[in-house]
């Protein structure tokens, strides 16, 4: 193959939901025959936007580019609608890039984590999510998990927010998905007060509040949590108020992590010079993909801020083995969110998805990201056009929140 004369041929979305979550995956087909690359541009609430984007802007930008040339690409696609890092570009952008890595790493014959400077670990240390509908549910669950091998187990009561059935509302509340946050947070202390007289220091527990308290509310809570020596504190404030940090940051020794809705560079610069957060938790995608996120990494690592990059049930596989060999390449990798669990069908649609054994991820060695795409399989679960209900938010008296 002649490197020289290498160019793009195609580009093309191809959308999915193997497990009922809307996924995008880029294809980038070369002008050398069965090269191609792929990566992941999951939004999962605006799916079809970013389609849009890559089918009707992308596609024609990059058809006929040297598809050796990342940086450039992503240096020129990011700009080439002027306006920019917004969520919709971002994860079409970071579906092309990470495609890329994917053909540099075919070119090079050598899995991503080598291209990045090779192994900093022998294995991805994960945590897994335990979703319980009540205190007693809890302890169950984290048992449960902690006999499948897992050693760091992410606990939500009542997933964000909680869930009071009791709340006080006013006659005729308007429709949306109510929570009262101080019944959340009395509740969260408690469960977390069983579970260490239960389990011990010897289980890492995590807590995403998800951005569902006010700053005060958050300070107070940071602090009321700090007992229970967490692994992080997740996202306790929404990305607008972070500039907070710095009086939780005075109150509290709880570790705090932040990052997996940020899109722009000015919204985790400053909280990571300022050592305001522990670890740093950006969903990949969201940030314009692998190019962006390895200056990132470096950024991170001169602050002393770790990283613990986004991995939900919304990311393809492509997405979830991309954080992984960013994981094991990472001098300053903290630990990876691993969803809820994977199932079957993704494993199908996507061949060569990272596995997990005792808590940690494992990626396989084939050159590139690792992953593939069975097409067929993949068109076998159509993604779905509905407005995402949980999102909306409300407090007891019908204040809209942030979900
Ligand atoms: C997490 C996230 C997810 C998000 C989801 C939104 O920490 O895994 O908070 O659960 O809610 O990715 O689409
Ligand atoms: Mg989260």
């Amino acid at each position: 193959m002649n490197q020289l004369t290498l160019k793009i041929r195609n580009v093309k979305a191809i959308t999915t939901a193997p497990e009922g979550i809307n996924l995008v995956v880029v294809k980038i087909e070369t002008t050398e025959p069965g090269l191609y690359g792929l990566g992941c541009a999951t939004f999962t609430q605006r799916y079809l936007a970013v389609v849009t984007v890559i089918e009707k802007y992308l596609k024609p930008f990059l058809i006929g580019k040297d598809p050796q040339r990342i940086e450039d690409i992503w240096q020129t696609t990011m700009v080439n609608s002027y306006w920019r890092n917004g969520p919709i570009l971002n994860n079409a952008i970071s579906g092309v890039d990470m495609a890329l890595w994917d053909i540099k790493g075919k070119l090079a014959k050598m899995p991503l984590y080598q291209l990045f400077g090779g192994k900093c670990r022998d294995a991805v240390p994960a945590y897994i999510h335990a979703d319980a509908k009540s205190i007693d549910h809890a302890l169950e669950l984290v048992e449960e998990r902690k006999e499948a091998g897992w050693k760091n187990i992410r606990v939500q009561v009542g997933g964000y927010g909680g869930d009071d059935p009791r709340m006080h509302r006013p006659t005729h509340p308007t429709p949306g998905v109510y929570y009262d946050p101080k019944v959340y947070m009395r509740t969260m202390i408690k469960t977390f007060e069983k579970l260490r007289e239960k389990f011990g220091n010897e289980v890492g527990l995590c807590h995403d509040v998800h951005e569902r308290l006010s700053p005060h509310e958050a300070m107070y809570f940071a602090k009321e949590m700090e007992p229970f020596h967490l692994l992080f504190l997740e996202d306790v404030l929404p990305p607008e108020q972070v500039m907070w940090f710095d009086h939780i940051r005075s109150h509290t020794v709880t570790a705090l992590a932040q990052g997996e809705l940020f899109n722009n560079p000015h919204e985790w610069m400053d909280i990571v010079m300022n050592r305001y957060i522990d670890y740093l938790r950006l969903h990949v995608s969201q940030v314009g993909g692998v190019t962006p996120i390895r200056k990132i990494i470096a950024f991170c690592g001169a602050f002393g801020v770790r990283t613990a990059w986004h991995g939900p049930g919304d990311l393809t596989a492509i997405g979830h083995a991309v954080n992984a060999h960013l994981d094991l390449s990472s001098p300053n990798f903290g630990i990876q969110e691993w969803s809820c669990s994977i199932k079957e069908t993704t494993y199908e649609v996507f061949p060569g998805t990272p596995i997990v054994k005792d808590g940690y991820i494992y990626v396989n060695d084939k050159p590139g990201i690792g992953v593939d795409i069975d097409e067929k399989e993949a068109a076998k679960y159509p993604c779905h056009d509905q407005l995402p209900e949980w999102t909306l938010a409300r407090l007891p008296d019908g204040t809209a929140a942030r979900p």
